[in-house]
């Protein structure tokens, strides 16, 4: 049966690397069935944690009302969360963060979001796969923590320019992710 799938990605560049991939992974998915919900916040207005542990207090996710707050409902409404960016200094986005930062809100609002289906995809300039561990070990620790299961990963080093992803089967693996979900 068609499941309802939440990608969230967090790269600026429209043609570029990630994008592209995760174009892949959702035609791959909407071919399998799936529905898909897609979440630029690239393009959305997501600020950081307050820690203010006001979460659901106010009927909304987050007190400090922004884009966050039209993703949110859609991830508790989720059967899977596809993660989608680039490596930035070592690391996540800074536009994407405020997501999974965010993710707080559940914990604190008390939602049941255990069991949900989570995969990642990602990729970086340098051909060392190890400066993807700063976005993969998050997400995969934030996975175990909040009982969601890690199906799969793309991860795809040596990418510098938008278009790059062409000359790797990158695509192709993105594709293939849909096949785990
Ligand atoms: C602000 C910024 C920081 C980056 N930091 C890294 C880095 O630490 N390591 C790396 O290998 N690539 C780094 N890159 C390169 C990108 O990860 C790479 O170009 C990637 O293909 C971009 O994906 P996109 O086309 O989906 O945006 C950085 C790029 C930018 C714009």
């Amino acid at each position: 049966m068609g499941k309802k799938i939440v990608v969230i990605t967090g790269s600026p560049r429209k043609n570029g690397n990630s994008l592209a991939m995760t174009d892949a992974f959702i035609k791959a998915a909407e071919a399998k069935g799936h529905s898909v919900v897609r979440f630029d916040t690239s393009f959305m207005k997501i600020g950081f944690c307050h820690a203010c542990e006001t979460c659901y207090k106010t009927g909304k996710a987050c007190s400090f009302d922004d884009d966050f707050n039209t993703i949110a409902p859609a991830i508790l409404k989720a059967d899977a969360v596809v993660f989608s960016m680039p490596v930035y200094w070592y690391s996540i986005p800074a536009q994407i963060k405020g997501v999974i930062d965010r993710l707080f809100s559940f914990v604190v609002g008390g939602k049941d979001i255990a069991g949900k289906e989570c995969a990642l995809i990602t990729c970086c300039e340098e051909e060392d796969m190890k400066v993807m561990d700063g976005v993969r070990i998050p997400v995969e620790r934030t996975c175990d923590l909040i009982k969601w299961n890690m199906v799969g990963e793309v991860l795809v080093p040596g990418v510098l320019e938008a278009g790059a992803i062409g000359k790797t089967d990158g695509c192709a693996q993105a594709a293939a992710l849909a096949e785990k979900i």
